[in-house]
Order: structure tokens, then C-alpha cells, then sequence
């Protein structure tokens, strides 16, 4: 038999383990595609029906032409707001980086091979909306 101290500190460090393994496995584990949180909360309102016309979630077909605009361009006009799209998708409270992984997740299920965005990515996804919306102050 163990003598018992060691049998305690046996038990408090697999203890400790246990919650640095529950401390990261937390939201990551229910979670598994960052992008698809915000999709649920705000984008499926449209995007999973097509209200208003807005290309639905896994329609290869309405997804091929926007897809093949590229990531940094589609992304940004999303993010200001293009036709029938309103800006950010009226997700108010999301960073840049939220609605872009968001964008990713309605990709993918488009049949893009996307990932999220890296930091030079979203810098540049930043310099696209930038541009978009200089020039719609200039209309
Ligand atoms: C109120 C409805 C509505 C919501 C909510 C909405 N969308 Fe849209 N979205 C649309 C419509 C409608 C279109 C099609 C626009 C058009 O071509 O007229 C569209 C188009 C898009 C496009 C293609 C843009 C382009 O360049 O043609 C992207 C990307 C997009 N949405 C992303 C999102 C994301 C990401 C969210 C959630 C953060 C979101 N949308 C939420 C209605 C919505």
C-alpha cells in the first residue's frame, strides 16, 4: 500500500491535470469551427432559408461565382454591405475577424477550400474595405 501523504499528493496533482484539462478543452470543444458561432447567432437568419435572396448555406451552385471573387474581396464586401447584403451582416457587435471566419464557414459548406484568416489576410481584407468604402463616399 501507498503510505498515505503520497497517496494525497497523487490524487491532488492528477486533480490539477484534471482541471487544466477541462480549462482548455472548454468552449474550443463545443465549438468546433469558429466561424459557424456567429453563422447561428446572426448570418442563418438569412442564409439559411435565402430570405431576401440571400445565397443559402451549402448551395454549391449560388455560392461558385461568389467564391471564385476570392476571400479578401467577398469578405469585405460582406463586411460593408453589398445589394440586398446588409453591412456585417447585422452583426454589430462582430470584429473584422469574426465576420470573416463566419464568411469561411459559409464558404466551405460553398465548396471553397478556405481557411480562417491569417494576420496578413485580414490586413488585407482591411486595405479592401478601406478602398470600398472610399470609393462609395465618392458616389
Ligand atoms: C438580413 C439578411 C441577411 C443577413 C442577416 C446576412 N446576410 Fe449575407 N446576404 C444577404 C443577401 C440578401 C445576400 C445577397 C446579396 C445580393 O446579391 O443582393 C447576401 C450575400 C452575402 C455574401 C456575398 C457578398 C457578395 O459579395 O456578393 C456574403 C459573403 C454574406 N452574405 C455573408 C454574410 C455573413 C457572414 C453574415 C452573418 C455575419 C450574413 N451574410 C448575414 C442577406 C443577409
Amino acid at each position: 500500500m501507498t503510505p498515505a501523504p503520497r497517496r494525497i499528493a497523487i490524487l491532488a496533482s492528477l486533480a490539477t491535470v484534471l482541471a487544466l484539462v477541462l480549462a482548455h478543452s472548454g468552449p474550443a470543444a463545443a465549438q468546433p469551427e469558429p466561424g459557424e458561432a456567429l453563422y447561428q447567432s446572426a448570418c442563418s437568419a438569412c442564409h439559411r432559408s435565402g430570405t431576401m435572396g440571400a445565397p443559402r448555406l451549402g448551395d454549391v451552385a449560388a455560392w461558385g461565382p461568389l467564391i471564385r471573387q476570392g476571400q479578401v474581396k467577398l469578405t469585405a464586401q460582406g463586411w460593408v454591405g453589398i445589394r440586398r447584403m446588409p453591412p456585417r451582416g447585422n452583426a454589430d457587435d462582430a470584429t473584422l475577424e469574426q465576420f470573416a471566419r463566419a464568411v469561411v464557414h459559409l464558404a466551405r459548406a460553398g465548396s471553397a477550400k478556405w481557411a480562417d484568416p491569417t494576420p496578413e489576410e485580414l490586413s488585407r481584407i482591411e486595405r479592401e474595405v478601406a478602398r470600398l468604402q472610399a470609393a462609395a463616399a465618392k458616389k
